[in-house]
């Protein structure tokens, strides 16, 4: 029987509309494979639902998206809107979708391709077999914290102020989802705080340690983040899964990612505890090459790849989909952001074609 998913589809700005078009039309080629139905709806958020109704994440958008199986996100952001306020900005736009959506967990993979290694800026030795797991929390800690603001004090001066809270509901079911990650992958779970400074780390230390008792496959660490920057540079391939909350992970999923040498080829998968997740790329909307045909279209895939893995049940379809972006990348075909001596140029519609092609062989 043909398994019918309504994907609503956020392209959000810059490169966002190019990429996700390859990514439509990958899921097309491989739903007529696996006998899956897609139907797409289109909405704007970032700087394009700015510009359109003068909110970063209209309601309407947002209602889309519950009412959908799933999201496929681009990106948000470009010079048009930086000098916004942080609360108008496009970014807000994401912010509120994940609180909108309660995507407390955002798994973020960074593994090494084996074709690109040699983007890396860090020695081959350093970085060859590296396969990391992020699991950042998304909905909680000082993004969203009270009180937060620009106050002013009794002698006039003003006050930046932001709160970071993690309650132990919040630490325990960012902990479950890392527990059972690091379960299905090697079994090695790295928590990262700051809890020989932070208060609020100290709750998120016990708590992960006590949950650790109900996963004893599970062989758990901890780390402060300053160290756990330093260790990711120094010897990244001591890390399996990582927990942290919203800042650090933040933080430490960029330095994961650029580990790979190439963010352009990174997905993510944000997900609630019911209702349909978002996906989306780590890397952001690039306006610098937006409407020129450059953009990377790879990691925008692999994140569809991964609402198929994780939103949708459909694990057959994203590892064919997986397999295919690794066939392309062994015939040399590159995008530019990954290209290399030797290889071949192509653009996004291009590459999209070719992946396409790869994918009906
Ligand atoms: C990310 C981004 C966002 C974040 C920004 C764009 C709000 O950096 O998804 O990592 O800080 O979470
Ligand atoms: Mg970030």
């Amino acid at each position: 029987m043909t398994q019918q998913f309504r994907i609503t589809l956020l392209p959000g700005d810059g490169i966002g509309a190019e990429i996700i078009s390859v990514a439509v039309d990958v899921l097309k080629v491989v739903g007529k494979k696996f006998d899956i139905e897609f139907n797409f709806q289109e909405a704007p958020i970032g700087g394009a639902a700015i510009d359109l109704t003068g909110e970063p994440l209209p309601e309407e958008s947002l209602d889309k998206c519950r009412n959908s199986d799933a999201v496929l996100l681009a990106a948000v952001g470009g010079y048009k809107w930086d000098s916004l306020p942080p609360s108008r900005r496009p970014e807000a736009g994401l912010l509120g979708l994940r609180a909108g959506l309660e995507l407390f967990a955002n798994l973020r993979p960074a593994k090494i391709i084996p074709e690109l290694i040699d983007a890396s800026s860090l020695k081959k030795e350093i970085v060859s077999g590296v396969d990391i797991m992020v699991v950042r929390e998304l909905t909680g800690g000082i993004y969203f914290g009270k009180p937060r603001g620009i106050f002013t004090t009794e002698t006039g001066e003003r006050r930046g102020v932001n709160t970071m809270v993690y309650t132990e509901s919040e630490i325990n079911r960012i902990g479950r989802v890392a527990f059972e990650t690091a379960q299905k992958r090697t079994g090695k779970l790295c928590s990262v705080d700051k809890s020989n400074v932070l208060d609020v780390s100290q709750l998120w230390r016990e708590n992960i340690t006590k949950l650790a008792q109900e996963y004893p496959s599970v062989e758990l660490s901890h780390m402060y983040v300053d160290n756990a920057a330093m260790q990711l540079l120094r010897a990244p391939k001591q890390f399996d899964t990582i927990v942290t909350g919203n800042l650090f992970g933040d933080i430490l999923s960029d330095a994961a990612a650029m580990l790979t040498g190439s963010i352009g080829m990174l997905p993510s998968a944000s997900l609630g505890a019911t209702g349909p997740g978002v996906f989306e790329p780590v890397h952001g909307s690039a306006p610098d090459i937006a409407g020129q045909d450059k953009a990377n279209p790879l990691a925008q895939v692999l994140s569809a790849a991964m609402m198929l893995r994780y939103g949708l049940n459909q694990s057959a379809a994203a590892d064919h989909i997986e397999q295919s972006v690794s066939l392309i990348l062994q015939q040399g075909l590159r995008t530019g952001d990954i290209m290399s001596s030797g290889m071949k140029l192509l653009g996004c519609r291009a590459m999209g074609d070719a992946l396409i092609q790869a994918l009906e062989e």
